[in-house]
């Protein structure tokens, strides 16, 4: 299993306007991290050259891990290649996507999939060129049914080629089913192992969920993982 590890250090509001203090590839563009988010985006196109509408679900065993930092981070640095993308935050249950780009979450995939509102009044551009966000809209009592539902395989089939690649932020996997659904939909899956918060046995069961649903597992993401000071990375960039 291919792996990458991310260490992130915590964010200041600086620059001409407060961006989300997340988005560390926008506000920070030639740090260490931004160069591993590059990097993963480089894998990414590697893994996936033969599909010309990607589709990947970023996910984790638990909760907290750092999906949707990455999933948002990853998101940006794809539409800064000039692709066209799609961030769909497809965690029904605590959506987060809204805030960190900072649009309203009226509408979103909720009620995309319930048939309240089109797609095209959902999806929003954001700050960023090229990258549009489908935010989760009003919390559901039913998250997994409406991921599993028909309305859902032909939402992304609508919108799929808009975009180069979309990106679905979901649910942790092993308290609830929404990703090991979602996995089945998409052409790649991203496990993020936050280092020190997760232990393995969590992240075997989480592998095995996957390989269940037949999940194409491109490789893990390893968060919050703190590197020697006198690792390549330091050494070359300092
Ligand atoms: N490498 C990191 N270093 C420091 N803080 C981080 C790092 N990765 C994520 N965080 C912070 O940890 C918190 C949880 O991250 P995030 O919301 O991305 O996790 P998540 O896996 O999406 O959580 P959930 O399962 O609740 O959806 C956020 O406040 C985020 O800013
Ligand atoms: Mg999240």
């Amino acid at each position: 299993m291919e792996s990458r590890k991310i260490k992130h250090r915590k964010q200041l509001n600086e620059g001409p306007f407060s961006e989300p203090k997340t988005l560390v590839t926008f506000s920070e563009p030639k740090s260490i991290i931004s160069e591993q988010y590059n990097t993963i985006r480089t894998n990414i196109n590697f893994m996936l050259s033969d599909q010309q509408n990607k589709k990947i679900l970023i996910t984790s065993a638990t909760p907290g891990e750092g999906k949707s930092t990455i999933a948002s981070n990853l998101a940006l640095v794809f539409a800064k290649e000039g692709k066209r993308v799609l961030i769909v935050d497809a965690d029904l249950r605590k959506p987060t996507l809204h805030s960190t780009f900072e649009i309203e979450n009226r509408f979103g995939l909720s009620n995309t999939l319930t048939k309240k509102v089109s797609y095209t009044e959902s999806m929003k551009e954001t700050f960023i060129y090229g990258l549009y966000v489908l935010p989760s809209g009003p919390v559901p009592l039913n998250p997994s049914e409406l991921l599993a539902s028909k309305a859902m395989d032909l939402l992304i089939k609508s919108i799929e080629h808009f975009f180069d690649i979309v990106i679905f932020d979901a649910p942790p996997l092993l308290p609830v089913t929404d990703s090991q659904i979602l996995a089945n939909k998409c052409n790649g899956t991203i496990l993020v192992i936050n280092s020190g918060h997760v232990n393995r046995a969590d992240v075997l069961k989480a592998k095995n969920i996957l390989k269940t649903s037949q999940a194409n597992i491109l490789g893990v993401i390893l968060n919050n993982y703190d590197l020697p000071n006198d690792h390549y990375y330091y050494g070359r960039y300092k």
